[in-house]
């Protein structure tokens, strides 16, 4: 059964929900604040970098079930659910700010069909059904949890193929009509309360970021005591009971979520009188991380990388993605800056000039439009994202324009034997 679907916030939540919904057959209106934004949408433009979604989004317009306007209000009139994917930045305590959500549902309350359904998809603090409820004052509009787990680069695949989807409601009905827009979708279901959903979300991140902290704390003992990380997390991975996803050494975690989600779920516990001190934890060896790996560019530099140019490959928080959002490769160059490093970079998703506001990211960073030019006359090459293609260059092309042969794989991602062979100095994370 088709249903009409406002999506409020065309981010890349609130972009794969409208693309995917339209595709499961539904009526979908997605707005955006930003009119040029949405005036590139209209134009059949795709403003992220997100794997099949250009498709869907053609699919949609052209079945003519899928289409953008600016103004909340207008959309959620004619609608019988209405999703909430704008932004929960962190506010100055780490806690989220829900003051998008608010102004979001304030403008719609006085719109809604009688009996809408108005979902929160945006990862926000347990309790926010609630507020969102408070914000609509309409008895007669039902508000929902739906948090979602999209990764960045495979959101449109995770959004069809989930692995589970959550659904937070004190009313059933509105609950089994949520659940009726994934018809079609076969997975398990979870029906909750509100405040069980909101803390699925932050608990099922804050286990992800905490698997990847242990690992990259074991790579640290791994290479205290000289054993190789690749080899051990192999070991563990075989386990069934750990399984080998997440369980990458690197840079350590960022992105839009998991930092973000990790201190708003610190101080949730705080204000409900927990101290989550592992979670604490999880969060400092992270910080630790982007040290360690810096450290192991000045070590390979021979003490110190003051006035020394340095090569990095991989900006992005992650591959497949064009997002530089609390990328750990930038936290690593912001402390390699600060110890007076001359940063040339590349990155497959940016192409030099970046006029865009990715550019404060940017600041102080050399762009190269090709790998090779980052590379020109460094001491040290470090690999920060793990891009595939950078496994398949010619590195004697590399060696040859670097100052001398050295390079940090923060990823563990290139074939260190074949780099030996060409005579680099190769440091891993958690392998020699
Ligand atoms: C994450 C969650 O996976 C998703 O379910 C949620 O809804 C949003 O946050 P995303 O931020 O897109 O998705 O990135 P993800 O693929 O989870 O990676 C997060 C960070 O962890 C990245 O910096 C990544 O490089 C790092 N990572 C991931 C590792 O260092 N090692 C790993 O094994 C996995």
């Amino acid at each position: 059964m088709s249903s009409r679907i406002a999506v409020i916030g065309s981010g890349y939540v609130g972009l794969t929900t409208a693309a995917c919904f339209a595709h499961l057959g539904h009526t979908v209106v997605c707005t955006d604040i930003d009119e040029a934004r949405i005036a590139r949408l209209n134009d059949g433009e795709v403003p992220i970098l997100e794997a099949g979604l250009d498709n869907l989004l053609h699919e949609g317009r052209l079945g003519g079930r899928l289409r953008f306007v600016v103004g909340n209000a207008e959309a959620a009139a004619s609608s019988e659910f209405v999703y909430l994917c704008v932004p929960t930045p962190q506010g100055d305590d780490g806690s989220a700010d829900l003051s998008f959500i608010e102004a979001a549902a304030a403008e719609i309350g006085p719109v809604l069909a009688p009996e809408a359904v108005v979902i929160n998809k945006s990862t926000v603090p347990v309790g926010s059904t609630r507020v969102v409820e408070r914000v609509l004052g309409r008895s007669d509009v039902h508000v929902v949890s739906n948090p979602e787990f999209l990764r960045e680069g495979s959101a449109v695949h995770d959004f069809l193929n989930p692995d589970r989807i959550v659904i937070g409601s004190d009313d059933q009905a509105a609950a089994v009509r949520v659940a009726s827009l994934y018809i079609g979708i076969a997975t398990p279901l979870i029906v909750t309360d509100p405040a069980s959903a909101e803390t699925i979300k932050y608990a099922a991140n804050a286990f992800l970021a905490t698997k990847i902290s242990f690992v990259n704390a074991i790579a640290a003992v791994c290479e205290a005591v000289g054993a190789d990380m690749s080899d051990v997390v192999l070991g563990m991975g075989y386990d069934k009971r750990i399984g080998h996803e997440f369980l990458r050494p690197g840079p350590g975690w960022g992105g839009s979520c998991f930092p973000k989600d990790s201190r708003a779920l610190v101080r949730i516990a705080e204000n409900a009188g927990y101290d989550f001190g592992l979670l604490k934890g999880v969060i400092s060896v992270n910080t630790e991380q982007f040290e360690r790996v810096a450290e192991k560019a000045v070590e390979l530099a021979g003490g110190s990388v003051d006035g020394v140019r340095l090569a990095v490959w991989g900006l992005t928080f992650k591959a497949r993605t064009d997002d530089l959002r609390d990328s750990p490769s930038l936290s690593v160059i912001s402390r390699l800056r600060a110890m007076g490093a001359r940063i040339q970079a590349y990155d497959p998703s940016i192409e030099p000039p970046v006029t865009d506001r990715r550019l404060a990211l940017l600041e102080g960073i050399d762009l190269a439009s090709d790998p090779y030019a980052a590379c020109e006359g460094a001491a040290v090459l470090l690999v920060l994202t793990e891009w595939d293609e950078f496994r398949w260059l010619d590195f004697d092309k590399v060696g040859d324009a670097m100052a001398a042969r050295r390079v940090v794989d923060g990823r563990n991602l290139l074939d260190r034997e074949s780099l030996r062979r060409r005579h680099f100095t190769y440091s891993g994370v958690g392998r020699r």
